[in-house]
């Protein structure tokens, strides 16, 4: 193992726990916080050192996998924690006075910790675009005027928040803290490094940041942020070139076709919120979805990129200078020189005969080698390098599915997501595994080949699978954890989603959006089991597990995106396609207006695994919005093709039960239901309360629920115990042996949301 790398940051405290020793092998983002709880490099290298999911050594990737649903909820599996952080326009303040908010469309998402602290650090949090319909109502870029522009100009960029647990172990924003801080699209002034610093289109300078995809970590404890989509900016929302901002002659920069301000990687030191964001022309401006690096002591720092545009490639960046662990100023400097390269692969786009298809038409596997990015060509690579080789070479070898996030495995393979590409067929995307000849990303020369080998791809495995199983669509970002698993986010675009007027077949069985976990090795292998669904209408981006793993981040990006192609109306929410997080609008619960928000995940410690003990009022919530507490409740649509009830059926409850019993040891029943399903559980007690005296005197029957628990049950037969809750407790010991009946009643409801309910009497002795 190498060093420990031991920066030191603005206010004197040491990083030394931020990532401990970059192996000899490299590693980048969460494979780095493996290396900080592994016991030696050596259980790191090879997928013979990583979890074997069956045996399950992650306690935090043991779960039952959760059916796809269409549902306006966040939702992880029963015995998790699920609760909103912070989301757009939420305040937050440093302690200089300065008032922050947090930006829309939160997209990459890194923890820095804190030196000796597990449970307080800092998230880097970056906002890719804006919601104009949502932040203010007019869509037309002309319409805008200059205070709405400046409202999207302020939601965009980067937040650096300090988070710390409170009491009850849920992740708060600190407030203010000397840590926080927003760069927006028009603030503070970025600087340029690098080989076109100070060309015609370039410059200097540039406005803040916009267009933040995903992004990366530094082993020298800085967030790298990638400018993606910037060529919306000045006409699609009118940041140039609009009626409003013409008067203004810096709003030109917002002008891609005639400057390059924007497009690049940008680094940003979370630690300091003096720090002048620099973006670094050598790493080449594309489509930057986001950056993966293999640091070794003493040799090139490797950065590898994707280029997120259909048919766009894959890119490598190797750096002049060396990587010298532990030597901050050294480091901070190693992205402002070296070369880029651009993968060449044999067969670089996977193909299928039609749209939908599981099984390509092309190689599963092959081979590659990495090609040198003039640096003529680094201010537009994908056009530049398309018009020296031709199309026809562009298109066969450096053509891609459109690669969004790539990660390094602690062994140093890349794992590259391509997510679809239409051009080709592919609706599903897949995972593709590349492994540098030797192991040496810096080699050059006749080294610099590869291999690659398509590791797993999306679409339906079909109906014969486990619900939870059926198979991701369109992967997006990708993490590890400290055990090897494959974590991966799904972004299939809204308007193709189920429930949407121009819904494709091929994501039906999909339904929303979702969070796979795909083990590595052991018998489930290559499986990608479903942990959590997405609202209405978002994608879940930048899974980040804190060093511990007792916590996962996700964001929750653009819920309710199709609000205005739907004819939604600015200011009525209840034309609002999602009203996530606070409402849910399949079960009609809350109007409001969705809003993009970071989810912290947590398991609960396992004596409260069983998803039914304790009772669900005792148990923190596993979805969001918490589900209303009637099992009577309004009756969710159907928003699938789905009309079918599920059938439901109370195979064993006892018709009589002592209340000694109850009080002890819970109601055991047995459900048998036809298809996956979301059962409630309820047990009611009728109780008569009597009030005013004499002729006054009123007395009144109401029904009491003394134990409640929601549970995902599989086809089939399912054994529980129903346990009281505490104030059902009270009830009981308060009917002093009396006999009574209690009411029992289910709800099932199914994955398109069919609902079947059925009640049962016990007796109470
Ligand atoms: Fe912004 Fe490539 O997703
Ligand atoms: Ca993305
Ligand atoms: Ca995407």
């Amino acid at each position: 193992m190498s060093d420990p790398i031991t920066p030191t940051d603005a206010g004197g405290s040491t990083r030394r726990h931020f990532i401990r020793g970059v192996a000899a092998a490299g590693a980048s983002t969460v494979a780095a916080n493996a290396i900080l709880s592994a016991p030696g490099i050596a259980d790191l290298l090879g997928d013979a050192g990583v979890a074997h999911a069956a045996e399950v050594v992650n306690p935090f990737a043991d779960f039952s996998a959760i059916a796809a649903s269409s549902a306006d909820a966040f939702e992880v599996p029963a015995g998790y924690r699920a609760h909103v952080v912070i989301g757009y326009g939420d305040r937050f303040a440093n302690t200089d006075g300065t008032q922050l908010r947090f930006g829309y469309n939160n997209d990459f998402l890194a923890f820095f910790a804190l030196e000796g602290k597990r449970d307080e650090g800092l998230l880097f949090v970056n906002h890719e675009y804006p919601a104009p319909f949502f932040q203010h109502g007019v869509t037309t870029a002309a319409n805008k005027t200059i205070a709405q522009i400046e409202l999207e100009q302020e939601s965009v960029g980067n937040s650096v928040l300090h988070v710390k647990k409170d009491a009850e172990g849920l992740w708060q924003v600190v407030s203010p803290s000397r840590y926080n801080r927003r760069i927006t699209g028009a603030d503070p002034v970025c600087d340029f490094t690098g080989p076109l610093k100070g060309s015609a289109r370039v410059g200097t300078t540039s406005r803040g940041s916009l267009a933040n995809c995903s992004g990366g970590i530094t082993p020298w404890g800085t967030a790298l942020s990638c400018e993606e989509n910037f060529q919306d900016y000045a006409r699609t929302y009118g940041w140039a070139l609009s009626t409003a901002t013409t008067a203004d002659p810096t709003n030109a920069e917002y002008d891609h076709t005639t400057l390059s301000k924007y497009g690049w990687v940008v680094e940003t030191d979370p630690y300091d919120p003096s720090w002048t964001p620099r973006k670094h022309t050598a790493l080449g401006r594309f489509r930057h979805e986001n950056t993966a690096f293999r640091a070794a002591a003493g040799k090139p720092f490797v950065l590898y990129m994707g280029d997120d545009k259909v048919d766009a490639g894959v890119y490598k960046f190797v750096s002049t200078r060396q990587f010298v662990a532990g030597d901050r100023a050294n480091n901070l400097r190693i992205l402002e020189e070296g070369k880029l390269y651009i993968a060449w692969f044999d067969h670089g786009r996977r193909t299928f005969a039609r749209n939908g298809d599981t099984v390509p038409t092309s190689p599963a596997s092959g081979v590659g080698f990495w090609r040198e990015v003039t640096e003529a060509e680094l201010e537009d690579c994908q056009e530049r390098i398309l018009a020296n080789v031709g199309s026809a070479e562009f298109l066969a070898h450096h053509a891609t599915n459109r690669p969004e996030d790539l990660e390094v495995n602690s062994d140093g393979a890349v794992f590259i997501s391509f997510t679809n590409n239409s051009n080709v067929n592919d609706a599903h995307g897949a995972i593709r595994k590349l492994v540098e000849n030797g192991n040496d990303p810096t080699a050059v020369g006749s080294d610099k080949q590869f291999t690659w080998a398509d590791y797993a791809g999306g679409g339906d495995r079909g109906t014969g699978v486990p619900a939870g199983e059926r198979g991701f669509s369109s992967c997006d970002n990708l993490c590890f954890d400290n055990h090897g698993n494959l974590w991966v986010v799904t972004d299939i675009s809204s308007s193709s989603l189920s429930g949407s007027t121009s819904r494709k077949d091929y994501y039906e069985y999909h339904r929303n959006n979702a969070v796979f976990m795909i083990p590595r090795t052991g018998p489930n292998a290559g499986v990608a089991f479903r942990f959590a669904n997405m609202p209405i209408e978002s994608e879940g981006t930048g899974p980040y597990f804190t060093p511990d793993e007792e916590t996962l981040f996700v964001n929750v990006q653009h819920p309710g995106e199709e609000t205005p192609a739907a004819g939604g109306v600015y200011g009525n929410v209840a034309t609002y396609t999602s009203w996530w997080p606070e409402g849910n609008k399949t079960i009609n619960f809350n109007p409001s207006t969705p809003v993009p928000s970071l989810v912290a995940v947590t398991k609960l410690p396992t004596h409260v695994d069983d998803p039914v003990t304790p009772p669900s009022e005792e148990r923190p919530p596993n979805v969001i919005p918490p589900l209303p507490p009637t099992p009577g409740g309004e009756q969710p649509p159907s928003r699938a093709a789905d009309r079918t009830k599920p059938s439901l059926r109370l195979a064993a409850v006892p018709r009589t039960r002592r209340q000694a019993q109850l009080l002890r040891g819970g109601l055991p029943l047995t459900l048998q239901v036809s298809e996956p399903v979301r059962a409630t559980i309820a047990l009611e007690l009728t109780v008569t309360t009597v009030s005013g005296r004499g002729r006054k005197r009123r007395s009144r029957r109401k029904l009491v629920t003394i134990g409640r628990a929601t549970r995902q049950l599989r086809a089939g037969r399912t054994e529980l115990t129903l346990r009281l809750t505490s104030t059902g407790k009270l009830r009981v010991r308060a009917l002093r042996g009396r006999d009574t009946r209690a009411q029992l009643s289910v709800v099932a409801v199914d994955a398109a949301g069919n609902r079947r309910a059925i009640a049962a009497t016990v007796k109470l002795t």
